[in-house]
Order: C-alpha cells, then structure tokens, then sequence
C-alpha cells in the first residue's frame, strides 16, 4: 500500500489502492454534464490526458459516458485498460447491489469497472433498478430504508469484486464514524473513500483517518463547486477568497490551479468537473507545479468547515444535521 507514493503511468501520477490497483490522482467529475455535451467532453479529456472518470448512475448519463467510451476504444484513442470508471450506487438500489452494478455496467458498455462506489450512507425507498429516484413519504420528506443495515449494502458490494464485475470497491459521504464501522466489518476493505474536501470545508480529521487506515480519500467537489454550486445551492466559493487569490498571483496561476495542488500536496486525488476545454487542460496543470510548505500553511489556515454541496436540500430533511 502506498498512499503517500504517486507512482507513474502513462505520464499521469497514480496511487496504489489497498486493492493493488492504481488510480490516477485526478479524474474528470461528470456531474452536470449536459448529455449533448458528454461525448465531446470526454473525448476531449482523453485527449488531453485525463484517464480516470468519476460517474454515477444518479447523474443519468452512464448510457452516453458508454457510447463516448466506446467510441474511445473503436478509434484507437485509448485502450480500456489505460483508463479508471468509477461508478456509484444509488441510496434505492442497496437492496440490489449486484443488480444496480450490472446495471450501470450495461449502459457504460463495460464488462468492469475500476471503482465502484456507495455512493450515501443513506438507503431510500427502492423503486426500479437504475432509475435513482429520491423518493419522497406523503410528508414530503424523503423516504428513508431503515431496515437495511450498511453491512448488508457492503457484502453486496464485496459480491460485485468476486464476481469479477468491479475491481476496487469504496465509500462517499461517509463521515468518520461509519468509515470506521465498515473497516470493521469489511472482509475487503474500502479502497476508496469520496468526500466533499477543499480549502472552505478541509476535513482534516477524516483525510487523517482515511490515510492512516489505506483508504485513499478523493476529494469531490474539489473546487467547492464553484459557480454550479453558487448558482445550485447559494453556497459560498473558495474561488473567490482573497488568500487563495494572493496565492495564486504568486505563482502564476489560477485560483482553482491552487486548490487542486492543495488537494494533491495533501494526498487526496481529486476530480474536478469542467466541460470547458481550457480548464480541463487547466486542471491538469497542476502537476506540473509545488506549493512551499509556508502557502499550503496559509490554505491550511482559512478553512471556514463549510460544506458547499446541498443536494438534500430536495430531500425535505438535512441528512447531515
Ligand atoms: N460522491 C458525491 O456525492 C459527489 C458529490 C458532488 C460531486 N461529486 C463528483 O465530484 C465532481 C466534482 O464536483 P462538482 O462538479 O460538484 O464541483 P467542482 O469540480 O468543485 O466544481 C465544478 C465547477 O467549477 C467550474 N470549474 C472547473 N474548472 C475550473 C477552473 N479551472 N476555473 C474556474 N472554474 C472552474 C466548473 O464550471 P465549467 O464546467 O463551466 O468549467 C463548475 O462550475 C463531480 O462532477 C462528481 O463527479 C461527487
């Protein structure tokens, strides 16, 4: 296990998961990616370097990540081996975890997937397999499954790697507590835990933990969501803090290149989304520089532990009250 060395492929660096897999350290996120933009984006990525993409079947465009995949694969672009799928379950498919990944494997076209994720520690109201619905009781608050324990929900995930249909499985959304919970009763162990993280909501706690114990954390939203989130949920952005701007003026680059590099310099991956090719090449960019130990302090000091990403906000309930 070495989560502290990021090793080479194919120029992009990788982590070495508990599962003896490698993951590169920044993916693609494809959350709010318009269906008549995915191919394209994808495509463009590949070619730019990206080799690792985070979906999940709640963002309902598996079935066009599948058709941009496999006109990757048809024209030479790149092999299915030099690439990382990550796809997640959603809170109504606990119950049928082997079912849900097959599933999602059908419409990305694959026959594995490199990372399959729990997407919320939250199991709802199952409806049809695939379809994600946040299901709402008649008091307008979302149905919730008590009867399903997490362990359950993970010895299905631990099928889905004996069946050979996944290679790495993992968590998101799991705070520290039930991280803990599932190493307990894990028989394979999370490789991979998924958090919002960045420099306005820092979960120094957590990235310890996960680190200490050979999960690697992946920091999603790792540019606290920036406009989409302002425009989605009125969070606030680090984008627009004047420490991070004072940093980046410093070193020639961009707010969010210095989150990014933040987030790697911590040892977190990250997967930030952008259908702009500019900043995907960006986002990129930031291997190619280091922070001092002084300016990853001065983004150390301005963490305002504020979640920007709210999508319970429809769920007619906080789920993280
Ligand atoms: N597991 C979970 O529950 C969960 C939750 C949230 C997110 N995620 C994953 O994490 C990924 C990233 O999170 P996110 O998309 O919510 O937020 P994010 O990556 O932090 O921010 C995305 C926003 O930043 C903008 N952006 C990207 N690069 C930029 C740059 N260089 N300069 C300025 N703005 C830039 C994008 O706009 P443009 O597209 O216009 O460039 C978009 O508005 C998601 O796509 C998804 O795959 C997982």
């Amino acid at each position: 296990m070495s989560l502290r060395e990021f090793g080479e492929l194919e120029n992009m660096p990788t982590v070495t998961l508990s599962s003896g897999y490698e993951m590169p350290v920044i993916g693609l996120g494809l959350w709010r990616l318009e269906k008549n933009e995915l191919k394209d984006t994808i495509l463009n990525a590949i070619k730019l370097g990206y080799r690792h993409f985070d979906c999940a079947a709640h963002y309902k465009t598996e079935a066009d990540v599948g058709e941009a995949l496999a006109e990757a694969f048809k024209t030479g672009l790149v092999k299915r081996e030099e690439l990382f799928i990550t796809t997640k379950i959603w809170n109504s498919d606990h119950g049928y975890v082997v079912e849900a990944c097959k599933n999602s494997l059908k419409k990305l076209r694959l026959d594995y997937l490199d990372l399959y994720l729990v997407h919320y520690p939250l199991p709802t109201r199952h409806n049809a397999i695939g379809q994600t619905a946040s299901l709402l009781g008649k008091d307008k608050v979302l149905d919730i499954d008590v009867t399903i324990p997490l362990q359950q929900t993970w010895e299905g995930m631990e099928r889905t790697v004996s069946l050979g249909l996944v290679r790495s499985i993992g968590l998101s959304n799991y705070d520290l507590f039930l991280t803990r919970d599932c190493l307990a009763y894990s028989k394979i162990k999370p490789a991979v835990s998924q958090f919002e993280t960045h420099p306005y909501f820092q979960r120094n706690s957590l990235v310890k933990f996960c680190l200490k114990h050979g999960v690697l954390p992946t920091a999603h939203t790792p540019l606290g969501g920036a406009a989409a989130n302002k425009d989605m949920f009125g969070s606030i952005s680090p984008l627009d803090d004047p420490d991070l701007n004072d940093v980046a003026k410093k070193y020639g680059k961009s707010v969010a290149q210095i989150c990014l590099r933040w987030g790697i310099q911590r040892k977190t991956a990250v997967i930030p989304k952008s259908s702009k090719i500019q900043r995907m090449k960006e986002n990129l960019e930031v291997l190619e520089f280091q922070l001092s130990h002084e300016d990853m302090e001065v983004i150390n000091s301005i963490d305002r532990k504020c979640r920007t990403s709210l999508p319970s906000k429809t769920w007619g309930l906080d789920v993280y009250a």
